[in-house]
C-alpha cells in the first residue's frame, strides 16, 4: 500500500495546492471586464434629462457617475460648462428616477432553479428597472435558515446577477429559540428576517408563533434589521370557511377567496400587534423593526395597523401591485395565474388599498414574485384550491403601478417612494433608493406614456412567461434603460454580456 500512502500524503496535497491555484487563476483572470459588465464604456458620464425625479423633486438637469456612483446633481444648464468631465447621454423628456427595490422575490435557487433562478429573475428584474432585489429565504431548497444555508446562496448567486441581490433569512421554530443559530445568520449578512403565521406551503420552512416572533424580535433588535411577517392565521377548525372539494366548484375564484378571508388576517395583525409594543422607543425590543409584507386586507387589518403606528410601535407594511391592479370580481373562472395568499380581494378592497397607499398608510409596494412550474399552475384543469398559490409579475411591476395607478393621480415621486427610498431604508441600504451625491448610480430611466402590449411577442426573461396574471395586458411605461451602480446593464432588449451584480450582505 505504498503507493497509496504516497497518493494520500505527498500527491493529494500537490495537487489540491495546484487546484487551488488553477481556481483562483480562473477566477481572477474571468473576472467580467468592465466592458463586459456595461453596454456604455465609460468610467465617468452625465445622465441628462428634463424629468430626473431626485428628493427635491422632479428636476431639469444631468446626474453625474463616476466609478459606480453619482457624484453630483445638477439642476437646469449647469452642467454645461462641466462636460470635459465625460460623456453625457441625454434621455430628453423621459423620467430618470432611482432604480427600483423590490424587497420580496423569490428567486427559488439553489433547488428550484427550473421555477425561476438567479439568472433568469435578475434580467427579468434588470428589463423592468429593478436595480436591487431581497431574494426570500423560501421556495429555494434548501430554505435560507442557517449561516450555512445562506452560504450557499451566495454560492449560487455567483456571476449569474445581472442586479444587486440582498438575503432575508427565515425566522423558523428551529432556530426562533436558538440565539446562537440567528446571530450566526445575522452575522453571515442577512439583511433581516421572514416568517410566516400560517403554513408557507414548503415543508423546510414550518411557521412560527407569536413565542417564536417575539424571540426573533428581540435578537433583531440588537442588529436594528427588520423581521418581515407573513401575516395570515388560519383559525381552528370550527370557524374554518366550509369549502369542500367537489361541493363548491374549484374552478371558480370566490370559492378560494371563502378559504381565506380577511379575518384571517385581521387576527395575525392582532396577535402581531402584543409584540410589536415592545419596539417603542424605551420599550424592551426597541431597535426592532417588524413589517407585514402583502397586506391585502385594507379594512380591520389595516386600521390596527395605523393604530400601531400612532402608538410608536416600529412597523411598516407592504402591498403588491397585483391587489391594486386586479379585482376579485374580474378573476375569470379557472385563471390560476391569479392565484396567491392572502388573495386578491373585492373592487372596494382595491380601491381602499389604493387610499392607503396615496395617504401614507401603506408604505411601499414589492412585487412578492413567486413563480413556478406551469404545470403546478394547473392552467388546464384551473382548479384553484390545488393550483400553487403564487404571482409571477418581477418585469413589469413599474408599469404596472403606474399604469393602474394614473387615474389615482399618483405622482413620479410617490411612485420613487414606494418602489425606492422606504424598501432602501426598510433593507438597511443607505447607499441606495435615491438620486442623490454619494449614492450608487442605481438608474431608470423610462417613457411614462409608451403603451405597449403585454403579449406574446413582448419581450419578457421570467423562466416561465406564461404563468403571468399581466400577459395579455396593455400597459403605459416603457423602460429605456437600466443602470445599477453606474453600469448600463440592460438598454431596450439588451443585457450587458456580463452579469456584475453584486450580493449584498449586511455588516
Ligand atoms: C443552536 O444553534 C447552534 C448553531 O447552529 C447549534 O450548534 C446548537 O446545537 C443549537 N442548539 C440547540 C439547543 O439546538
Ligand atoms: C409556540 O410553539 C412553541 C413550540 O415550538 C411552544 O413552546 C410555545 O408555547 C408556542 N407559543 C404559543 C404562543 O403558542
Ligand atoms: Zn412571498
Amino acid at each position: 500500500m505504498v503507493e497509496m500512502d504516497f497518493l494520500r500524503w505527498r500527491l493529494l496535497p500537490l495537487l489540491t495546492i495546484l487546484a487551488s491555484f488553477l481556481i483562483f487563476y480562473i477566477k481572477t483572470s474571468s473576472k467580467p471586464s468592465n466592458s463586459e459588465c456595461s453596454l456604455v464604456a465609460y468610467d465617468r458620464y452625465w445622465i441628462t434629462s428634463k424629468r430626473i425625479v431626485t428628493p427635491e423633486g422632479v428636476i431639469s438637469g444631468a446626474v453625474e457617475v463616476k466609478g459606480g456612483s453619482i457624484i453630483s446633481v445638477v439642476k437646469g444648464e449647469e452642467w454645461h460648462g462641466k462636460v470635459g468631465r465625460g460623456q453625457v447621454i441625454d434621455y430628453g423628456e423621459a423620467v430618470v428616477m432611482p432604480g427600483l427595490i423590490d424587497v420580496h422575490t423569490h428567486l427559488d435557487e439553489p433547488g428550484r432553479t427550473e421555477w425561476e433562478g438567479f439568472s433568469s429573475g435578475t434580467k427579468a428584474a434588470a428589463a423592468g428597472g429593478i436595480t436591487t432585489l431581497i431574494d426570500m429565504p423560501l421556495n429555494s431548497f434548501p430554505s435560507t435558515v442557517s449561516e450555512e444555508t445562506l452560504r450557499l446562496k451566495v454560492e449560487a448567486a455567483e456571476g449569474k446577477i445581472h442586479v444587486d441581490v440582498g438575503f432575508w433569512g427565515g425566522l423558523v421554530p428551529e432556530n426562533a429559540f436558538n440565539a446562537s443559530a440567528l446571530e450566526g445568520l445575522l452575522n453571515a449578512g442577512v439583511l433581516g428576517l421572514k416568517s410566516f403565521m400560517c403554513p408557507s406551503g414548503i415543508n423546510d420552512f414550518p411557521m412560527t408563533n407569536a413565542s417564536h416572533i417575539k424571540e426573533g424580535l428581540y435578537v433583531l433588535a440588537k442588529y436594528k434589521r427588520p423581521l418581515l411577517v407573513h401575516a395570515e392565521v388560519q383559525p381552528d377548525s370550527k370557524s374554518y370557511p366550509e369549502v369542500k372539494d367537489g361541493i363548491d366548484d374549484a374552478r371558480s375564484y370566490s370559492t378560494y377567496l371563502k378559504t381565506r378571508p380577511p379575518s384571517w388576517e385581521e387576527a395575525a395583525v392582532r396577535e402581531l400587534l402584543t409584540v410589536t409594543k415592545d419596539t417603542r422607543t424605551g420599550g424592551p425590543a426597541e431597535g426592532a423593526h417588524l413589517h407585514i409584507v402583502h397586506l391585502s386586507d385594507a379594512r380591520s387589518s389595516l386600521d390596527l395597523i395605523k393604530g400601531a403606528k400612532g402608538s410608536g410601535d416600529s412597523i411598516t407594511v407592504e402591498t403588491c401591485p397585483h391587489y391594486i391592479a386586479f379585482s376579485a370580481e374580474e378573476i375569470q373562472d379557472g385563471d390560476t395565474r391569479f392565484k396567491c395568499s392572502p388573495p386578491i380581494r373585492d373592487a372596494t378592497n382595491k380601491e381602499k388599498l389604493w387610499e392607503a397607499l396615496t395617504e401614507g398608510h401603506i408604505d411601499m409596494l414589492s412585487s412578492d414574485h413567486s413563480p413556478t412550474l406551469p404545470e403546478l399552475k394547473l392552467l388546464d384543469e384551473g382548479n384553484f384550491l390545488r393550483a400553487w398559490g403564487g404571482i409571477s409579475s418581477l418585469q413589469f411591476v413599474l408599469p404596472v403601478t403606474w399604469s393602474y395607478g394614473r387615474k389615482y393621480g399618483i405622482t413620479l415621486n410617490q411612485l420613487t417612494s414606494w418602489w425606492s427610498e422606504r424598501p432602501a431604508k426598510l433593507a438597511g441600504q443607505e447607499l441606495k433608493g435615491a438620486i442623490a451625491s454619494g449614492n450608487h448610480a442605481d438608474i431608470v430611466v423610462w417613457e411614462p406614456d409608451a403603451e405597449f402590449e403585454l403579449d406574446d411577442n413582448h419581450p419578457t426573461y421570467h423562466k416561465h412567461p406564461s404563468i403571468s396574471a399581466y400577459m395579455g395586458k396593455r400597459l403605459s411605461g416603457k423602460v429605456l434603460a437600466t443602470f445599477v451602480r453606474g453600469n448600463l446593464v440592460y438598454r431596450e432588449g439588451k443585457h450587458a454580456p456580463a452579469a456584475c451584480g453584486v450580493p449584498i450582505l449586511a455588516r
